[in-house]
């Protein structure tokens, strides 16, 4: 069931901490608006999974670096295909799908000091910016408002209780296999927020014009009715 669109090709930007359910929330808004979704999170990870599998070496944590990493970053082709299983968008790194490889525990230990490389953020913002060629679309990350769509049409900051939010990803993590302490997963949330939040270049933060969600106490119904709602306070979806 599509919302019938009051505005042609709109540009939604979900932004917020890590396992905060961006990607979920995201999901079911693109799907409810017959657009996009692009995980721009999916983008990062699957350079920093081509940095582990060919160790290629990357700054720790707050440290600088003046290595060139364009000749690397020339060999890593990032694109999204449709799944023809479950109609979602999925990535692929150099034509490989690596959707589900791109979430292990050693990608998302890593992924914040890659991301954090200058080169590599301009790389990915431009090739997002440029998937707005191809129409309206929801994307989720962390600077997706306030640098890669500054018009967006929505801006979603969402929040959550760190605990609530490592409990979460716990859960999650387990019923997809992978083997960790929830004590790991707290301590991977707590140094991304941190990273996430300090880096030079498009740190995260919530936009001016951003509306927030803290959905430590919301259920998915009701983070996709708050934002539906926003959507039709900003004429973005006909009022009912
Ligand atoms: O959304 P995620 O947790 O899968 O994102 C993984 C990491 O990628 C996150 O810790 C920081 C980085 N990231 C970013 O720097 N900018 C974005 N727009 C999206 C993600």
């Amino acid at each position: 069931m599509n919302e019938d669109m009051a505005l042609d090709n709109p540009v939604i930007a979900i932004d917020g901490f890590s396992s905060c359910g961006k990607s979920t929330v995201a999901k079911a808004l693109a799907h409810k608006l017959g657009i996009r979704y692009i995980d721009s999170g999916a983008m990062y990870r699957a350079v920093t999974y081509y940095f582990l599998n060919n160790k290629i070496a990357f700054p720790a944590a707050g440290k600088h670096s003046d290595f060139n990493y364009e000749p690397i970053l020339d060999k890593i082709h990032i694109s999204f295909k449709i799944s023809s299983e479950n109609g979602l968008s999925e990535i692929y790194l150099n034509n490989v799908y690596v959707e589900k490889a791109i979430r292990s525990m050693e990608v998302s230990e890593n992924v914040s000091h890659v991301s954090a490389i200058k080169q590599v953020r301009r790389r990915m913002v431009d090739l997002q910016k440029q998937m707005k060629q191809d129409g309206g679309l929801v994307m989720d990350g962390r600077d997706i408002g306030t640098t890669v769509f500054p018009e967006a049409e929505l801006k979603i900051f969402m929040t959550a209780d760190p605990e609530v939010r490592a409990l979460r990803r716990f859960r999650e993590l387990q019923s997809a296999g992978v083997e960790v302490t929830l004590e790991e997963v707290r301590n991977n949330i707590n140094s991304r927020d941190y990273e996430d939040t300090h880096r030079e270049e498009s740190p995260l933060r919530k936009a001016d014009d951003a509306i927030e969600l803290d959905n430590t106490q919301l259920n998915f119904e009701e983070q996709v009715a708050f934002v539906i709602a926003c959507l039709r306070k900003l004429s973005i979806v006909d009022k009912p």
